[in-house]
């Protein structure tokens, strides 16, 4: 596996594979792997023949600054699992080499459009804007590729997937499922930073959304109802905070008052001080 650190550096290791005939494929990430990160890098790698893992802890989406020093950095560890899983390229460049020297205010960024400002964005001022903002970047430096992102934050993918498609980048969004612990928890960085009382009750999060989609199966329509169900359940639990409950349009992510169309439930709750989020797929009405 090549690590490279630099822009053109990557630029040049596509353009070159690209002029010989070959695909590329693209993972985003902040690093810290767990089995989520590892399932979409086997994919990418399974469907690719050249396969680019970025490892990039993104300053510009942490509306927390504490958050942002909290987060897991394992490079040497995160390195060893990429190149086990015969990774071509790892994209591991500095704040300074994605951020050139400037003003914060005065950089170019990415408006995310009304969508930014909700859901995850409303407990999240500017998230999306760093977001979108940072994948652009990436995109660009890689070139054509079809990069492959976690339904695990439904909105970012739709986000980013909406910038591909109305920004005509030449990039082919993949969205692939959510892997979870065995109580349901869907995995992220932040689940090792919670306590062994909250890492019981974050179980909470998926036994909501299982209960919306149980009750969708046996029939349930009224989105309000899905909504009160799913606050009951998480505010039943004493170590959560709700943050959220939502179900939306899976086309268009806007709120929906009846299921008679595909429908995405929503999640989000706090846990001490760290902050989870998760979604689930309704079923078919
Ligand atoms: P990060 O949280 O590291 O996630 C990287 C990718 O892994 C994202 O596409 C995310 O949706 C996916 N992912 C996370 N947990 C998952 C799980 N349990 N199952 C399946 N996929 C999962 O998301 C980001 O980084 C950043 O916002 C980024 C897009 C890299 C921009 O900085």
């Amino acid at each position: 596996m090549e690590v490279i650190r630099t822009v053109p550096g990557l630029r040049a290791a596509c353009d070159t594979a690209r002029a010989e005939g070959r695909t590329v494929g693209l993972v985003p990430t902040m690093g810290a792997f767990h089995d989520g990160h590892v399932s979409l890098m086997r994919r990418a790698r399974a469907e690719r023949d050249l396969t680019v893992v970025s490892i990039f802890v993104n300053p510009t989406q942490f509306d927390d600054p504490r958050d942002l020093v909290a987060y897991p950095r394992d490079e040497e560890r995160d390195l060893h699992t990429a190149d086990g899983l015969a990774i071509d390229v790892a994209f591991v460049p500095s704040a300074e080499e994605m951020y050139p020297p400037g003003v914060a205010e005065e950089r170019i960024t990415v408006d995310p459009g009304p969508l930014g400002d909700r859901f995850e964005g409303t407990s999240r001022p500017g998230h999306f804007r760093g977001v979108l903002t940072v994948v652009v970047k990436l995109f660009h430096a890689v070139g054509p590729c079809h990069a492959y992102f976690g339904e695990k934050d439904a909105q970012q993918l739709f986000l980013i997937r909406r910038m591909a498609r109305e920004l005509h980048l030449p990039v082919e969004v993949v969205p692939c499922p959510t892997v979870r612990e065995p109580d349901g928890l869907a995995m992220s960085s932040r689940n090792g930073r919670l306590t062994p009382e909250h890492r019981a009750a974050a179980g909470c999060l998926f036994l909501a959304l299982a209960e919306a989609a149980e009750l969708t199966r046996r029939g349930e329509r009224d989105a309000a109802r899905l909504v009160a169900a799913m606050a009951r359940e998480i505010g039943a639990t004493p170590e959560a905070r709700l943050d959220h409950a939502a179900v939306v349009d899976e086309e268009t992510f806007a709120e929906v008052r009846t299921i008679d169309r595909p429908a995405r439930a929503l999640v989000a709750a706090r846990f001490g001080d760290v902050r989870l989020i998760d979604n689930l797929l309704l079923p078919a009405p």
